[in-house]
């Protein structure tokens, strides 16, 4: 590669980075030369928030392993933009990539920035020894993250945070469900709420590796868009004695859905078949507190405006029931055009339910009013919506 040529060099969050230009001009960032996707900022925005707020409270060394570096983005960020950081390792088994991150250290100004070129599992596992543990490990792969999660949680340290992103969506959406019982133990349903079920299977296989390692493993925060689904769970070196696995049963006849340890044959509302995506995480998908201190911790940091509002809304869903709704499913079963969100969440509040937005879907709400009386109540209290 001719650097002067073919690299430039953006500027993300706070921090110089020596990309491809081939990286930012193609639509599809190629995966040769060194693999940099300027569409994952976001993402990369709220790693910043999510590592900061973390670190700031936590008491051990404060490290942080970036297993499947690329040219650095995320690494760099951490090292540049986090200032309780001590040092980050970065990893990738491209040359060329990582000679692009130290490049970019280098602008920086960076001396707590150190690269190796090794799988990610040896990586990982050089890692692995008590006193040796990182405060922060990242496992970012091209698909799927389930062959790396044993090396992960062993190279994170008690009560450290482990962030694993997958961006496998045909086998979590269920296009090969043999493919993702293998991977993640479990098979997902076609739903409105796909983007949940997947979430909550990525979070079983990481619950269910780390019980059989004598770990406990707790989401603090998840997110997701179109190209990648993300978590964040807090690791424990403790003996898992809950059970949180188990099913979403959802009637493909009547839209009821229930989440619980047990699969449900048959719908309480309407005696329809009811089909199930699980084994899966049935437990919550958020930590309040940990929410709110990303949110208190975001004028710290340059990140996308739209960080501050996801947050605002997971921490509006974090105790909520789980798999929401949307309005165009509900639109879909009135054969009518949908009101909006805030209206169809106040009208559930005020006939006495929890509702509240969800960060999965825009146009997603939460509630604990089963299909059939939110059906009812939306018939009665939206009278007039506009014929589709
Ligand atoms: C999705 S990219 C990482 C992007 C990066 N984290 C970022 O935020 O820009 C995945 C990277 O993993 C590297 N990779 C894939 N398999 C690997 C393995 N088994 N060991 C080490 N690196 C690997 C690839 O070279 C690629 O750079
Ligand atoms: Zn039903």
């Amino acid at each position: 590669m001719q650097l002067d040529q073919d690299i430039t060099t953006i500027t993300e969050g706070k921090t110089k980075i020596l990309v491809p230009k081939a990286a930012i001009e193609s639509k599809v960032p190629p995966m040769d030369v060194a693999f940099f996707n300027p569409r994952a900022k976001l993402s990369r925005d709220f790693s910043i928030i999510a590592y900061s707020a973390f670190i700031k409270k936590f008491h051990g060394p404060k490290t942080f392993l970036d297993s499947m570096s690329g040219v650095g983005a995320r690494g760099l960020r951490v090292a540049n933009e986090i200032k309780e950081i001590e040092h980050v390792y970065v990893n990738d088994l491209n040359p060329t990539a990582l000679e692009l991150g130290k490049k970019s250290a280098e602008i920086n100004n960076l001396q707590n920035y150190t690269a190796s070129e090794e799988e990610t599992c040896r990586f990982l596992s050089s890692f692995s020894r008590k006193g040796m543990r990182a405060a922060i490990v990242d496992i970012d792969p091209f698909g799927s993250p389930t062959r790396h999660l044993d090396c992960g949680i062993r190279a994170t340290v008690h009560g450290g945070i482990l962030s694993v992103t997958a961006t496998d969506l045909q086998v979590l959406h269920g296009l090969f469900n043999d493919a993702c019982r293998k991977k993640y133990y479990g098979t997902p349903i076609k739903t409105h709420y796909a983007d949940e079920i997947a979430i909550r299977l990525i979070l079983g296989c990481i619950h269910l590796i780390a019980a059989r390692l004598d770990v406990e493993a707790t989401p603090v925060f998840v997110e997701n868009n179109m190209h990648y689904y993300r978590v964040y769970v807090r690791i424990l070196n403790k003996s898992d004695t809950r059970d949180m696995m188990g099913f979403i049963s959802h009637c493909r006849s009547c839209g009821n859905r229930e989440i619980g340890k047990e699969r449900k044959e048959l719908c309480d509302i309407c005696s329809g078949t009811m089909i199930a995506a699980g084994p899966l995480w049935i437990g919550s998908l958020f930590e309040k507190e940990f929410l709110k201190d990303m949110l208190e911790d975001i004028p710290n940091h340059t990140v996308d405006k739209k960080c501050a509002k996801t947050i605002q809304r997971c921490i509006l869903e974090s105790e909520m029931p789980g798999c929401y709704y949307t309005l165009d499913e509900l639109a879909e079963m009135r054969k009518k055009s949908p009101a909006s969100l805030e209206k169809s969440i106040t009208i559930l509040q005020k006939n006495g339910y929890a509702s509240s937005p969800t960060s999965f879907n825009p146009t997603g709400f939460r509630t604990d009013c089963k299909i059939n009386k939110i059906l009812e109540l939306f018939s009665s209290q939206i009278p007039y919506p506009r014929q589709m």
